[in-house]
Formats: structure tokens, sequence, C-alpha cells
């Protein structure tokens, strides 16, 4: 059985006094699923939010990390430093990191390596922009997308890959993908996965899928089969809704 995953990612949102007040929410709510839980604060409060939440079902996660072991890299952060402070999973190849600070497939092989290396789990994000929908090129993308930066990757390091499929014009914008289109392209994601490294492999992967994932939509799209949990943006920042998705499976 595949893992049912629900990440929230908090983005450049919480203070250290708001990531703890909303740390003191989560803790209030009772999970009813068998959903792994994460949430992925700012670097600067990981080491709060991971002392006030390693006893509890919900891992700390971070939202991005540098491919090198440290030097001379102003203002990054490494895989090391990460897992100084107790996290073990890593966000990768999220599209404002694609799209704002001009990360490649390329360089995201790198950072996935460094993060495998490191014996992190790595949350790999990919996904088409709205033209590349419209014009019917949205699995050529993805199919590029996932090769470039994975497909160097020996079958058993997918034990340490999840994959969140995340549409880039469903970010942020209240649009969901529809849950037919979130199954059609994590099916086509699987595919080309088996195709590479075989069915055992690609059905043990958890795909989820991260775009305005609400309460009110989340058991639709987990319904899907070969969906296996969301990603979590807008949603995660207000504890309720969270658990809502949460416990939507
Ligand atoms: P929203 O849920 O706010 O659309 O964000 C999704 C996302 O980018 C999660 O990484």
């Amino acid at each position: 059985m595949r893992k049912q995953i629900v990440a929230g990612n908090w983005k450049m949102n919480n203070d250290l006094a708001q990531t703890e007040a909303l740390i003191t929410e989560l803790k209030k709510w009772t999970k009813t699923s068998d959903a792994s839980i994460m949430v992925a604060p700012t670097f600067t409060n990981l080491w709060q939010a991971y002392q006030s939440l390693k006893d509890t079902h919900i891992e700390v996660i971070a939202q991005n990390m540098h491919f090198a072991k440290n030097g001379a890299y102003t203002g990054e952060i490494s895989a090391t430093m990460l897992k100084s402070v107790g996290v073990e999973t890593v966000i990768l190849g999220h599209s404002e990191r694609r799209e704002y600070f001009n990360e490649t497939d390329e360089l995201l092989a790198k950072k996935v390596d460094a993060a495998l290396e490191n014996e992190m789990t790595v949350i790999f994000c990919f996904g088409e922009v709205l033209a590349d929908r419209k014009s019917n090129n949205h699995e050529k993308v993805v199919e590029s997308q996932i090769k470039n930066a994975l497909f160097h990757l020996k079958a058993w390091d997918f034990k340490r890959i999840i994959l969140a499929y995340e549409p880039v014009w469903a970010i942020g914008t209240g649009e969901t993908a529809s849950p037919e289109q979130a199954q059609d392209m994590h099916a086509f994601v699987r595919k080309t996965l088996a195709d590479k490294y075989g069915y055992e492999i690609a059905n043990s992967v958890s795909i989820l899928y991260g775009g305005s994932v609400k309460p009110n939509n989340a058991q639709e799209i987990f319904s899907k089969p070969d969906v296996d949990g969301g990603l979590i943006g807008g949603a995660a920042l207000n504890a309720e809704d969270f658990f809502a998705i949460v416990n939507a499976f």
C-alpha cells in the first residue's frame, strides 16, 4: 500500500510567534485518517517547529535546500544543516522556485542527489503552466521535468522520493484541477515511471496533488486511485482547514 500524505507548505508566511501559534492550534486537532502529516515552515522557524512537534505525528520538513555540502553560497542552506535541526524531508522543484529563482531541471537533479546522499526524503514538485495545458502539451512538459531531474536515479532511490503534481495555473488561484485532470496526470506519471523502472517501483511511489486544495474539494480529489495525498498551500495556514483536509481521506 502506498503512503498517504498531506503536507502543508507554509511558503514565506509566519514569523516565529505566528509559527508557534499555528503549531499550538495544530496540536489541538486529532487525526482520524491514516495519512502522514508534514508541515514546512520557513528556514528560520524549523528548529522551533521541530522542538514543538517532535513527539507528535506531524513531521517538520523544509521548503528548499542547496546542493552543496557547505561553502561560499551566501544565503543558502545545506542538507546537513537541515538534518542538524531535525529535518529529514525537503520539498524540491516547487514552481515558485522554478519561476522566481530560475531553478532548472539540471539544478534540481543536483539538489535531489544531495538530499538522497544525506538520506533525506524528497518531495519533488512538477507541473505545467496554463499555456502548456491549453496547447495540450501538459503531459510532455511534466514528462520532461521528471525525466530530466529524476531519471538518472537508481530504482531503490525511489524509496525516498515523493512526487507532487502542482499545475501552476491552480496554485493560489482558487482554480483546482478537476479530480479527473489530477487522476489523468497522476496515472500518466505513474506510467512514465513504470516504463523506466517497472510497475513495482511505480506503484510504490506516492504522488500528491497540489493547487488550491481546500476542505470542500479534498475528499473528491483524494478519492482518485492515483492521488495519494496533497501538498497544501493557503489552506495549510489554518489549523482547522488543514486538519479537515488531512481527515478527508
Ligand atoms: P495553494 O494550496 O495555495 O494553491 O498552494 C499550493 C502549493 O503551491 C503547495 O506547494
